[in-house]
């Protein structure tokens, strides 16, 4: 369809704007989960706005039935990000529904600042275009919709970082807003301390995802405080329930500095194991975001090499790992290894301590170390990587960058030969892949225990993208010289 068709389209039938997908969406949601349908928005089917919503409709079902069967009215309802207020109207319209609400009715109570904030694409032909202005005020289109509800709702406009509440006990926490460290810390200390053992829900609506890893570390910390209750299907929340009473020390602020390594990774296998499908891939980029913000970038590659080579494939291929968190990461590493590259007067100000390209057989990010921390045990370097791919292994040996032997030869020999040059720096060997597979791009480097240096390198577009991991072992005897294993559990061995 043209945009002037798709245009006209939407002049005369409002209601056509995402109307195909809103259907496809609601047939697919219907063979799947039944047992939520009761509670289905269908009146999303004939509204635009509803196509802008960031919650799944799931999760507007899931809040509607939390809200007719679950609330007991004991405390009040506090939802953090509304946006257009989905998750609001499948509040407030089911409340009514609850015995115990209307015996005694609450206002929902929602806290949002509804501005603008890059969102211009997102919103390109949508009903919200024509009035789209960088930190431009949106509330009005919450209002709209939310109309006929107004005196269900007591609605906060502002920054939550300066938000205060005095509400007393907090019964449901629908949180969708908690996009930065310093906002999560604010919002715990206003309105966490108000949660009520045995009384309170809290909604997590980014726990699902990459780019919020403080939720995944300080859950885990709390973890003894509340009970797991459910992933809501396919969406991005995970609900708890508060059962002991949150401690001072976990209310206070927090950053990853007071995280050691080992609660880290027991953290993020944590959360992971509480997420269904695809989406677990989300919780194991939350780990390598939260090292990629720390700037931990060497940290990030090599915990992001551990997620690709552990995600099954629907979460490899699905999940944001590879769609948003593998390429911002390759971002960071190429921006870093450009400014380390640049002259020191176009490095900008503060050059960032960034790692010269590496050197084939050198560990990334400096001088190989004197002697290697652990023996390269090429035999067992070769069973983790068939094990990882499920296919022969790839075994070259090269001198100083140049093929010299390939022991086995799957699909492989069709990029590599003897004699052909394999680059002497990653540098080199991004530059070799760009050329030679225009789709193909490395994502980074990972200096081992042993020695070795490891690329993990993605081909193809991110959704679709093909893994392969490469292990470069410098030899014993020979400064030179280097075995060069190469996986992959997407790309076959030839006939
Ligand atoms: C992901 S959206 C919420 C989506 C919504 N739950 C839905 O169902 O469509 C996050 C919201 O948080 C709001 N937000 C982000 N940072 C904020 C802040 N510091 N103070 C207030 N609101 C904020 C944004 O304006 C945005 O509407």
């Amino acid at each position: 369809m043209s945009k002037r068709t798709a245009d006209l389209l939407h002049s005369l039938v409002p209601w056509s704007y995402g109307f195909r997908s809103r259907v496809a969406w609601y047939v697919g949601d219907r063979r799947a989960h039944p047992e939520l349908m009761a509670w289905y928005p269908r009146e999303r089917l004939l509204d635009p706005i509803a196509s802008l919503d960031m919650c799944t409709p799931l999760e507007r079902a899931w809040s509607a039935r939390y809200a007719t069967t679950d609330y007991a009215a004991e405390g009040e309802i506090v939802e953090l990000g509304a946006w257009l207020g989905g998750i609001t109207l499948s509040l407030v319209r089911a409340l009514p529904g609850n015995p115990a609400w209307a015996a005694s009715p609450r206002t929902v109570h929602v806290y949002d600042e509804f501005l603008h904030d890059r969102q211009r694409e997102r919103l390109e032909r949508s009903p919200l275009e024509h009035d789209y202005v960088e930190r431009g005020s949106f509330v009005h289109h919450f209002e709209r919709r939310l109309e006929p509800y107004a005196d269900r709702i007591t609605l906060h406009v502002g920054d939550v970082t300066d938000a205060v509440w005095t509400g007393g006990g907090i019964e449901l926490l629908f949180n969708d807003l908690s996009k930065s460290w310093p906002i999560w810390n604010a919002v715990r200390s206003t309105f966490y301390r108000s949660l009520v053992p045995m009384v309170s829900t809290v909604v997590e609506q980014d726990f699902a995802h990459s780019w919020t890893p403080w939720l995944h570390l300080w859950h885990y910390r709390a973890r003894h405080h509340f009970r797991f209750i459910e992933h809501v299907p396919g969406g991005g929340s995970v609900v708890f329930r508060l059962e002991r009473e949150l401690t001072p020390e976990l209310l206070a602020p927090d950053a990853f500095e007071d995280y050691e390594e080992a609660e880290v990774e027991a953290a993020f296998r944590w959360a992971e194991s509480l997420v269904g499908g695809y989406l677990r891939g989300n919780v194991a980029g939350a780990q390598v975001v939260v090292n990629m913000f720390n700037d931990e970038l060497g940290r990030a590659t090599e915990v992001l090499a551990r997620a690709l080579a552990a995600a099954t494939p629907d979460a490899a291929s699905h999940s944001e790992l590879l769609s948003d968190v593998v390429p911002e990461l390759a971002r960071r590493l190429e921006e870093r290894t450009a400014s380390a590259a640049a002259p020191p007067d176009q490095a900008g100000d503060e050059p960032v301590p960034a790692a010269a390209p590496a050197q084939v057989g050198e560990p990334p990010g400096g001088d190989p170390p004197d002697a290697p921390l652990v023996p390269c045990d090429l035999e067992s370097i070769q069973r983790d990587l068939e094990s990882w791919s499920g296919r022969p292994s790839l075994l070259a040996t090269a001198v100083d960058g140049t093929i010299t032997t390939i022991d086995a030869a799957p699909a492989w020999s069709q990029w590599l030969q003897p004699d052909q040059w394999v680059g002497g720096s990653l540098g080199h060997i991004d530059a070799a892949l760009a050329e030679k597979l225009p789709d193909g791009r490395w994502v980074g480097s990972v200096a081992r225990d042993d020695g070795a240096a490891e690329l993990v390198i993605l081909l193809g577009s991110a959704g679709a993208g093909r893994r392969v991991r490469m292990v470069i072992v410098p030899s014993e005897a020979d400064d030179e010289a280097q075995t060069i294993l190469i996986a992959s559990p997407d790309l076959d061995p030839p006939a």
